[in-house]
């Protein structure tokens, strides 16, 4: 099976993302241009670097190209101000320079933290992304968002800073465990909601064979949702024409419960992606925007693959709760939030004009 490249246009910066089978054990001659001095810097998390560092490490050797390596804790929590203080302090005193390859190598959480150091650091250094989750190989490794929580709320502190290059090997898949797969699916599954009604049908008929680890599946699934990325992004890199809100669907609603299970394991972000979205068509229902067979359909295929759908099981927080974590969502202007809502399978829009009070009602179970 060959590789996949599909190239990300932005106005200012071009980048790859590739696309294959054993990726990784190859990645040393696609590294290799980006490290003008054979140097470069790996930030993985313990499970990953458990893993799979020992093969990216190996890559790297044998084309001479020197690796520094620093380990974090997995998970969400990682994701912080003292971890990435770690960080930055550890490049720095690895004396990294602005054009060495600082390689981000783990999930999302990884991605966005590295990211976000790569930005600040020296104002700006190059950064490749190693995807290892599927979330990350279909979402948040392409498109630049990288980002640190804070107590008040998800990725409050951040900046756009593009990759040089992403490697999203299929095989690291094969390590995931059953749930973070279905988290990643969630994000999969977002991209024929939003436009793709075709790729909604694909997932229908395939989803389950990615969640079974079918590497074809898995492969074309990436691919596509790589694509449908990067047609989003380029049209609006930066979030401020209203196009690549649309990649947001589902995460005003996923956000707010992410904030109120404390951004725990409790809720993985997928997984708090999967009741955001399905809460964006009964709430387009509600209002009378979107058919009740569309958003039957979303539920029955969420269901089929044990997808969460239902915040009620998690959290007896009131709808008033959830309303005031989504008012720090950093997409709020001037006191209001505007909410992804869909008009159908494949026809998100965005609202600007969504009343609070009625989302309040609306997650409190009440019917108008
Ligand atoms: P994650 O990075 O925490 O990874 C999930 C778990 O899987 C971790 O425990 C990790 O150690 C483990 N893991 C990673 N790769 C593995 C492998 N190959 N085999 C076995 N275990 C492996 O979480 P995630 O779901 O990848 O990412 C979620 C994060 O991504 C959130 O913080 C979210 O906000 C962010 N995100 C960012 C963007 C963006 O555009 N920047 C988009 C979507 C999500
Ligand atoms: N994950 C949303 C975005 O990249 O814009």
């Amino acid at each position: 099976m060959s590789d996949i490249i599909l190239p990300i246009d932005l106005q200012n910066h071009r980048y790859d993302v590739m696309i294959g089978i054993d990726i990784l054990a190859r990645a040393g001659e696609f590294i290799k241009p980006f490290t003008p001095r054979n140097r470069s810097f790996i930030v993985t998390d313990e499970t990953v670097a458990r893993l799979h560092l020992s093969t990216l490490k190996e890559a790297l050797a044998k084309v001479d190209v020197q690796a520094e390596v620093l380990i974090l804790p997995s998970g969400e929590a990682t994701k912080n101000i003292t971890q990435l203080e770690k960080i930055l302090s550890k490049l720095i005193d690895a004396k990294i320079e602005r054009t060495d390859a600082i390689i981000a190598f783990g999930g999302g959480v990884i991605g966005d933290i590295t990211g976000f150091a790569a930005a600040i650091l020296r104002r700006g250094t190059h950064f490749i992304q190693i995807p290892t989750t599927l979330l990350a190989q279909v979402d948040s490794s392409v498109g630049g968002k990288t980002a640190i929580n804070m107590t008040q709320g998800k990725n409050l502190i951040g900046a756009f800073h593009q990759p040089a290059l992403v490697l999203a090997d299929i095989t690291l898949l094969g390590t995931l465990p059953p749930r973070e797969l279905r988290a990643g699916y969630a994000e999969i599954l977002k991209y024929g909601l939003i436009n793709d009604p075709g790729f909604f049908k694909w997932c229908v008929e395939n989803g389950a064979d990615i969640l079974a680890s079918d590497k074809n599946a898995q492969r074309y699934g990436v691919a596509q949702s790589v694509a449908a990325k990067a047609a989003i992004v380029a049209q609006d890199p930066t979030e401020t024409n209203g196009t690549r809100a649309l990649l947001n669907l589902g995460h005003t609603f996923g956000h707010a419960l992410e904030a109120e299970l404390g951004y725990s394991d409790r809720l993985l972000h997928g997984e708090a992606v999967s009741i955001g979205m399905m809460l964006a068509f009964d709430f387009s229902v509600q209002c009378g925007f979107c058919s009740v067979n569309d958003a039957h359909k979303l539920r029955a295929h969420l269901t089929e693959l044990s997808m969460p759908t239902d915040f009620r099981t998690l959290t007896n927080a009131d709808g008033a709760t959830l309303v005031a974590h989504m008012m720090q969502d950093k997409k709020r202007q001037s006191g209001t939030l505007p909410f992804l809502l869909a008009r159908g399978i494949g026809q998100t829009y965005l609202d600007k004009n969504v009343d609070l009070e009625k989302i309040t009602a609306f997650l409190n179970g009440e019917h108008p």
